[in-house]
């Protein structure tokens, strides 16, 4: 007999990579009923079946599909729709990823049905409000009744709120999914003939943020720079949907860079293990070239995983071409040492929070 019913939220490409070993691991568990809500934040085949499919994941009971909008009226429709679908449900939690709008509207629904909300991925900040994310983690942390820090930083950064008592520090889910898929990457050389590459000699980049694609001016500035550096070694954008959209509707086109269309979770850990050099915007990406021991470059001024910095596995560079230049033209690459990795927990940030989880009912 399950006693704990509960309804994860989810909508975006992360947050398909995120619940894997979560979901995974509350199969396990007798004593707890996920039921999984999927609000079609992210709808194309490439941003969402294809996850599905590839890491065995079940079908969400329900597909809300809400679709693209501006952001008041894609998490207004969402708001309404989870909303219904909770009635119905009745759970005793709600469990939220991350941080965009799909985390904020699964969040503030049950937070006015009373039920409590647990946040994987609490406590992160860029301390940037014009980003979208960062209300919706700011709000998310607020409202919820278990915060899931993956990191020392994102610990001390709660403090600072006052959000400390109901913070549990786990390590990081992306770590977990990682290893989950470990050995199946290494059989997937295959790909090398595929996208014409070799080990260690091509870049690895990806661009979706919507402070460098909405912004004419600094995503001409930003292509124009991948350009360039495509001239000397193979540069590789699997190009989400924001980025296409953007780039031909202002026209911007490129001669050297090879754009692709997103690819499965696992082709991308591959790329991002096999590349020289990671260059991104994307949180999860940032981690998980360290995880992998590619150094990145972050097409930003700020980011949530301090750790990338201080442990010189990654360089915020904005826009700044004479930086990037001189960084991909030394001929050594950082590369992480024993401990590192330790950073981002030990793999078994599932298992934590899933019994976190079960503790907060007995
Ligand atoms: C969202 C998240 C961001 C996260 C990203 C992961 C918010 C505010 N932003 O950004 O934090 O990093 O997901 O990828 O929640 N589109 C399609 N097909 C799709 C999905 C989107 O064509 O399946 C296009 C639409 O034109 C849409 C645009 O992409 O307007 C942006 O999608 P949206 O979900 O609003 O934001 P993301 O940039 O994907
Ligand atoms: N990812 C993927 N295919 C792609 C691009 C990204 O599977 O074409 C994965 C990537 O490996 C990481 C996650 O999507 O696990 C990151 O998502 P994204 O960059 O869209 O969002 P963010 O992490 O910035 O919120």
């Amino acid at each position: 007999m399950k006693s704990i019913k509960l309804a994860t939220i989810i909508g975006a490409r992360p947050q398909f990579i995120k619940m894997k070993p979560i979901s995974s691991y509350i199969k396990k568990h007798s004593s707890i009923e996920e039921i999984v809500i999927h609000t079609g934040q992210h709808y194309d085949r490439l941003m969402s079946e294809i996850f599905f499919k590839e890491m065995k994941i079940d079908e969400p009971q329900k597909n809300l599909s809400v679709g693209s909008a501006s952001h008041g009226k894609q998490t207004g429709e969402m708001l309404i729709k989870i909303e219904e679908a909770l009635f119905k449900i009745r759970p005793q939690g709600v469990l939220v990823y991350g941080d965009t709008n799909s985390t904020l509207a699964g969040a503030l629904v049950a937070a006015k049905m009373n039920v409590p909300v647990f946040h994987v991925e609490a406590g992160l900040r860029s301390y940037n409000k014009a980003m979208p994310e960062e209300i919706n983690r700011l709000l998310t942390d607020h409202i919820s009744s278990l915060l899931f820090a993956p990191t020392q930083t994102a610990i001390a950064n709660l403090k600072k709120e006052g959000l400390y008592k109901n913070t549990i520090l786990t390590g990081d889910v992306m770590l977990d999914s990682i290893l989950m898929f470990e050995k199946e990457i290494k059989k997937m050389s295959f790909l090398f003939e595929k996208y014409k590459i070799t080990h260690k000699n091509y870049i690895i980049a990806t661009l979706h943020r919507a402070e460098n694609t909405d912004n004419k001016k600094r995503l001409l500035a930003i292509i124009n720079i991948l350009d360039n550096i495509a001239r000397n070694i193979k540069l590789l954008i699997p190009l989400h949907h924001r980025t296409k959209n953007a780039l031909k509707k202002h026209n911007i086109t490129v001669k050297n860079i090879d754009f692709i269309e997103p690819v499965s979770y696992l082709t991308m850990l591959f790329l991002e293990k096999h590349a020289k050099w990671v260059i991104t915007d994307s949180g999860g990406i940032q981690k998980e070239a360290f995880i992998l021991n590619t150094p990145c470059l972050t097409l930003r001024k700020e980011t949530e995983w301090q750790e990338t910095l201080e442990n010189n596995m990654n360089t915020l560079v904005d826009t700044d071409e004479m930086l990037i230049k001189e960084i991909i033209s030394k001929t050594t690459t950082p590369s992480n040492t024993e401990n590192t990795l330790q950073i981002y927990g030990n793999g078994k940030a599932s298992k934590k929070i899933v019994e976190a989880i079960i503790n907060y009912f007995e």
